[in-house]
């Protein structure tokens, strides 16, 4: 028997990205590879690329700078470039960087075997089409290993929306959603491997319709056993339909936590954003869901410094994170992205966007402080995912996504505890079992 080859794989970017990883290493698994922890041991180190920000992307070819070198030493090294880098950017990428053998799209992830034994013979490697199959249909292995207990599920790909500023929709494709037979077994398939809270992933993941609404799918998955907890990821304002707001209400299963990204808080950048809702539509739907699950937490998206935000623009953004009151929110200054519509038109001075971007991120970690201490003295149900720093410590998370450390625990990983929080940090809580 031959040694078996070593991959590395490096995620960037976004949840999708994260299940993605998981279906390459899979695929590659059938080809001989096992994982690696380490690139220097590696025969294939595949690089998981994020192309939402400039940054984003110019990490890779430094990152690939920084690989290089490792060629000389192991002769069958190769190295690929997987994920929305290489959607957008293609043969470009060698052309920077020649050390790199193989490109591969995201949509393109089922035929990297027969890429893979194409760079072993010599030539380089690349796939970067919107191919008619599925490449999930493709990549359906049946390992048996063991997982963690929360696990990502990718439920829909791509984007319609093109939103102004993003090129999810050039590097993702078109929006598709897999069929709801299909993840059902998907997911007791993992169930069954010790998965006990599933995330469920798309773009605009709430206008799934693989056969049926992600409403529907959420209540088919709350029914399989030994599945506690089910959250779902992105969502976009104008698809929260109303069996979905129900649903929040009416799931036992499905989490109190909500990611409803709005950007701005100006409906002149709004429009201008091409988001097609209002500050004030937000505002309703988040109402109509807090009507249905009051202690939902809420969490968003903003962007800074979009072309022609005026100072009140800013403001109204200012003023609806104030109304909300996000649990959590991550917000970014605008970057420039080839391609996209806005990159044409005049940009904010980069001054002026840092200094809002500030504001805003002081803003919302005041809500979001006061959120977390407004958990010290309840009652939380934590899922135990692995052993904390501390000896006797577990770490794990809550219904409303806190970080929660649980000290002297008892609970095993896998469990839910009922924890009591005593304590409450920056980016986390503490407790203790009751
Ligand atoms: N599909 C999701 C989010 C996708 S990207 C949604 O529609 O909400 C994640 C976040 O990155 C976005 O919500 C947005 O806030 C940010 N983002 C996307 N493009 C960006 C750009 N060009 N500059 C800065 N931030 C951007
Ligand atoms: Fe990008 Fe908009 Fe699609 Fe989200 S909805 S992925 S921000 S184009
Ligand atoms: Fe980045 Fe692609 Fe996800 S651009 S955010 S990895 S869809």
């Amino acid at each position: 028997m031959t040694a078996p080859k070593k991959l590395f794989i490096k995620t960037y970017g976004c949840q999708m990205n994260v299940y993605d990883s998981e279906r390459m290493v899979e695929a590659l698994g059938e080809q001989g590879y096992v994982e690696t922890k380490t690139a220097e041991d590696a025969d294939m180190i595949l690089l998981n690329t994020c192309h939402i920000r400039e940054k984003a992307a110019e990490k890779v070819y430094s990152e690939l700078g920084r690989l290089k070198p490792l060629k000389a030493l192991n002769p069958n090294l190769k190295i690929g470039v997987a994920g929305c880098v290489a959607q957008a950017e293609g043969e470009e990428i060698m052309r920077r960087q020649p050390a790199v053998d193989l490109v591969v799209g995201p949509q393109s992830y089922h035929r990297l075997p027969q890429m893979e034994a194409k760079t072993r013979e010599g030539s380089k490697a690349l796939d970067t089409d919107f191919p008619e199959e599925d490449k999930f249909e493709h990549l359906k292995s049946r390992p048996k290993a063991k997982r963690a207990p929360a696990a990502f599920l990718t439920v829909q790909e791509g984007c319609d929306k093109f939103c102004a500023f993003c090129v999810v929709p050039y590097t993702r494709g078109a929006e598709v959603s897999r069929p709801a037979a299909q993840l059902l077994d998907e997911a007791r398939n993992l169930v069954g491997r010790g998965v006990r809270e599933l995330t469920l992933l798309g773009q605009n993941v709430n206008a799934y319709h693989g056969g049926m609404t992600l409403a529907a799918l959420i209540r088919e998955l709350a029914k399989i056993d030994g599945l506690e907890r089910i959250r779902y990821t992105t969502s976009h304002p104008n698809d929260m339909g109303d069996d979905l707001i129900a649903a929040h209400g009416e799931i036992e299963k499905l989490m109190p936590y909500l990611h409803l990204p709005v950007q701005s808080g100006s409906d002149h950048i709004l429009k201008r954003m091409n988001r097609s809702h209002t500050a004030e539509s937000y505002l309703r739907l988040i109402e109509k869901i807090r009507a249905a699950r009051p202690d939902i937490v809420m969490s968003g998206d903003f962007i800074v410094g979009f072309p022609e935000e005026s100072d009140a623009d800013f403001e109204a953004t200012m003023e609806l994170v104030r109304q909300v009151r996000y649990g959590y929110a991550y917000s970014f200054k605008y970057s420039t992205r080839p391609g996209t519509p806005a990159a044409e038109r005049a940009q904010v001075d980069p001054a002026v966007a840092d200094a809002r971007l500030q504001r805003l991120q002081g803003l919302i970690f005041e809500q979001q402080q006061e959120i977390q201490q407004g958990m010290v003295g309840r009652e939380l149900s934590v899922l135990v995912e692995k052993p904390g720093r501390n000896p006797g410590q577990m770490v794990g998370k809550s219904e409303y996504l806190h970080a929660v450390h649980i000290d002297e625990a008892n609970a095993a990983i896998g469990d839910i505890a009922r924890v009591g929080i005593v304590g409450a940090q920056r980016n986390s809580l503490t407790a203790r079992e009751i």
